[in-house]
This record gives C-alpha cells, structure tokens and sequence, in this order.
C-alpha cells in the first residue's frame, strides 16, 4: 500500500510548469487536490472552477497567492472562469479535467435510469462540458504556450466492471470524446492520464485489490503538462492493497 500520509520535502519550481497557469475542473475532489497542490508547489498559477458556493473549500484546497476557486453556477455557460482569469491578467494555457468518482451498486439491468443518468452525467456529460469550455479557452493562448487538456480516467475505461457498469460506460465513452476532439482540435494536445487503482486515502474504495498514492497520480499528470512528446494516454499502475 502506498503511503501518502509522511510529509514531503518541498519541491524547488519546474521552470516547465512555474510558466502555466492551469485550470482544474475538480479540482476539489480526491484526485483533483493533489493535482492542485502540487502544480502550486511546481509554481504554477492555478484556477479551480467548482459548482460549490463560496465558503465551500473542497477537500482540503490549501490558501496560495496562487490559487483562485471560482464558483461556476452552470457548466454550460461558465464565464466565471474567463472573468476570473482576466480580473488577474492570467492566460490559461492547460487544463485538467479530474471529473466524476467511483460508483458501485447493482447489475445494469437492475439500474434506476435515474441512477444511470447521474453517473453519466457526472462521469462522461462533465468531461464533455468541461472540454467544450475549456479547450477552446487553452487554444487562445496560441501555439507557442503548447496548449493542453488532460483528463484523469479509471481503470473500468477498459476494463467492464460487474457492478460498475456506468462508470465503465462513461470511462470509456470519455476515451473517446478525446480521441474526437483529438481529431477535431489539432491546435491543443489532449492527453488522458489513466488511473489503473484506487487512489490511496479514497474512503469510497471499499477493500481496493490494488492502490496508487495521490503524489504519483499528480507527478503523472504534471509529466504530461510539462512533455509536450507524451503519450496519448499515459497510465498510473497501483500496488497491491
Ligand atoms: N478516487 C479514486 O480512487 C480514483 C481511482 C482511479 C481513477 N480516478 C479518476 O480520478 C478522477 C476524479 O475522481 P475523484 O475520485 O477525485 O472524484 P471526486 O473526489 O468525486 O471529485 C470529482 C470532482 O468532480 C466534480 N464533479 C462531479 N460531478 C460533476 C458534474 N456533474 N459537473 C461538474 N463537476 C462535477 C466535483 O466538483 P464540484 O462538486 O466542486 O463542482 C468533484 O469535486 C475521475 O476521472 C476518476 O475516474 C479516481
């Protein structure tokens, strides 16, 4: 099991993130934090967009001159993150989607369709939402900022997971939806960074087989912000619980 809990040595700025500023959608969450925490520790300026009021910080989103949470009241229309960047004079020119959460109940032929759509919603129609706002958002800050959206997934992107099977669904249709805009938005790099166990300290992972820390999953996502040669999909493997 990997330990996320001993206190780290400060890392110096990477010269190759310290120039980004980054916006990442869930930012709150599990994943999201530690992805946050640690382009801040890297010198990047950071704008977390929530769908929580002011007040609410997240899981535990530290207070860094640095970091601005804006509330977005409707991910259709979330001009609070343009206004929020312009009010400091920052370009975007990254993004991280680490959108959705683990869900686990029933087979799917037993599944309330009001369960399914709010999986769906959360783990697939978020990432959509999130790509069509902020891809376009990155790609203004020109070729030579070498725009990036990087989306975290899981391992049931791949994997069918019995008593998982919407966030399989979803995991694997948000595959897609970059393999499109891949195609369709050649002017950004789209990467995934593919989660292949719990992330330690998850409490909503009951009896995991395997886990990954969160300092390793975000090191993963900051490689491919900093790398404009990474792969497509970039995957994060756990050790055994
Ligand atoms: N946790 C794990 O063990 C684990 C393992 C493997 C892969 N992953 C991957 O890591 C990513 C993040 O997972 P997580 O566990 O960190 O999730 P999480 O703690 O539940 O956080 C997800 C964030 O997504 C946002 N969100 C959820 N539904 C949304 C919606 N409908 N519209 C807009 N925003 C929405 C929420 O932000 P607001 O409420 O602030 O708006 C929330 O903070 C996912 O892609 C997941 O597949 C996680």
């Amino acid at each position: 099991m990997t330990d996320d809990a001993a206190p780290a040595a400060r890392p110096a700025a990477d010269p190759a993130l310290a120039r980004r500023v980054v916006v990442v959608a869930g930012g709150t969450g599990h994943v999201g934090g530690y992805v946050v925490r640690a382009l801040l520790d890297a010198g990047a300026r950071v704008v977390v967009p929530t769908r929580r009021p002011a007040g609410a910080r997240g899981r535990g989103l530290p207070d860094h001159e640095h970091l601005v949470r804006v509330t977005v009241r409707d991910w259709e229309q979330p001009g609070e993150i343009a206004a929020a960047l312009d009010d400091r004079g920052w370009v975007a020119d990254a993004a991280v989607a680490s959108l959705g959460g683990w869900w686990i109940g029933t087979p799917l032929v037993e599944l309330d369709p009001l369960v399914w759509r709010q999986v769906l919603d959360d783990n697939l129609t978020a990432h959509f939402l999130a790509a069509r706002a902020l891809v376009p958002l990155v790609a203004a800050a020109g070729p030579d900022a070498d725009p990036v959206h990087v989306a975290l997934n899981g391992a049931a992107a791949t994997e069918p997971m019995a008593l998982s099977g919407p966030v399989s669904v979803a995991g694997a249709g948000q595959r897609m939806l970059l393999d499109v805009l891949r195609r369709e938005e050649p002017g950004v790099r789209l990467h995934e960074v593919e989660v292949l166990a719990a992330v330690a300290g998850d409490d909503r992972n009951l009896d995991p087989v395997a886990e990954v820390g969160g300092t390793a999953v975000a090191a993963a996502v900051l490689g491919v912000l900093a790398d404009p040669g990474s792969p497509a999909v970039a995957a994060v493997a756990g050790e055994r619980a």
